[in-house]
């Protein structure tokens, strides 16, 4: 596939990862990014995806819409099931006429499984709960569709202004003397801008046949380096802002949700480093990053 410049459609441009893309892309003369937010493409029309895609012909399709309210999604299955799941196999045929490549987020979600090890993309998924379900239907409905496409699964995502764990504890420091926060659950955190910044340099070199077809037909786990608990994430966030409130670990069956969490979520990249070259960052730099972002 060569082009002069090729066309980009990417939805949920007004999400933490979509807004991060957009803001890389736009400035890649190679790339003509036709971005839409969910008032201006809606994923669970189906019509809505076909048109858009007859009429733009993308070559990538970014997908960064989701339905990410976790909880509420316990009680709105079917709306959840339509957008991360059905929608995807919506996208992923409408593709397949104009031979367009799709980029799609998935989630840690997908796997609920407490292995003790960094969960590899080969590993079985145990998805507990409608959000998770809904994720992993969305990444097999793209697979049927047997269309070029790259799975990144993430997890814990953050950026200076989205809704995120992050912003809460910011926001909740502020507002109250102590906190508590659960101490029994492991993962780490990815910065969209990181995802975004990733994201672009695959696209980039897959454009320009630096990455082949087949490395780029896949699917990879995408997050920062590291393994802590949320209690670590509040506390290290807390303190490199300057806050001074009380911060009690608890476990999470004191802080009961609709939605399951998984327990582990710490995922392997071993895989997007040897094969995409990819580096991410440690947690730590990331977050320290993003508050210098934030100004704070
Ligand atoms: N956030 C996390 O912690 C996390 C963790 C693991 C994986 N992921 C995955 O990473 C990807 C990006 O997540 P994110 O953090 O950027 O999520 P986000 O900030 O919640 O953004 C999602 C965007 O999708 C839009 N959207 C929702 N329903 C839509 C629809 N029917 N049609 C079109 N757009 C719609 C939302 O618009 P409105 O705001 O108007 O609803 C929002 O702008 C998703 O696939 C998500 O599942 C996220």
């Amino acid at each position: 596939m060569t082009a002069d410049k090729y066309r980009i459609l990417l939805t949920g441009s007004k999400g933490q990862v979509g807004k991060a893309i957009l803001n890389i892309l736009s400035s890649n003369p190679l790339f003509d990014c036709f971005h839409f937010d969910r008032s201006q493409m809606d994923i669970s029309r189906e019509d809505q995806i076909k048109n858009i895609i007859k009429d733009i012909k993308p070559h990538y399709f970014i997908n960064t819409a989701a339905y990410t309210a976790v909880d509420a999604a316990e009680s709105d299955a079917e709306n959840c099931m339509v957008i991360n799941g059905h929608a995807c196999g919506w996208i992923a045929e409408a593709l397949k006429k104009q031979n367009g490549r799709l980029i799609h987020f998935s989630s840690d979600y997908v796997y609920h499984s407490y292995t003790g090890f960094p969960l590899k993309e080969s590993d079985v998924t145990r998805p507990a709960g409608v959000y998770a379900k809904s994720k992993l239907l969305g990444e097999n409905l793209i697979r049927e569709a047997g269309i070029p496409a790259m799975i990144l699964r993430t997890s814990w995502v953050c950026s200076p202004d989205g809704k995120n764990f992050l912003n809460t504890i910011l926001r909740l420091s502020e507002q109250r003397p102590t906190l508590q926060i659960v101490n029994d659950q492991y993962g780490a955190p990815a910065f969209a801008s990181d995802i975004a910044h990733e994201t672009h340099r695959i696209l980039e070199a897959h454009a320009k046949g630096l990455i082949s077809d087949h490395e780029f037909n896949d699917t990879y786990n995408f997050t920062s380096h590291g393994c802590i608990t949320w209690y670590d994430f509040a506390v290290k966030i807390c303190q490199l802002a300057g806050r001074t409130v009380e911060i009690t670990p608890i476990p999470s069956k004191s802080y009961p949700t609709p939605a399951k969490r998984p327990y582990w979520s710490v995922m392997s990249l071993n895989k997007i480093k040897t094969k995409l070259n990819a580096r991410p960052p440690h947690w730590l730099e990331a977050l320290k990053a993003c508050l210098r972002e934030k100004s704070l």
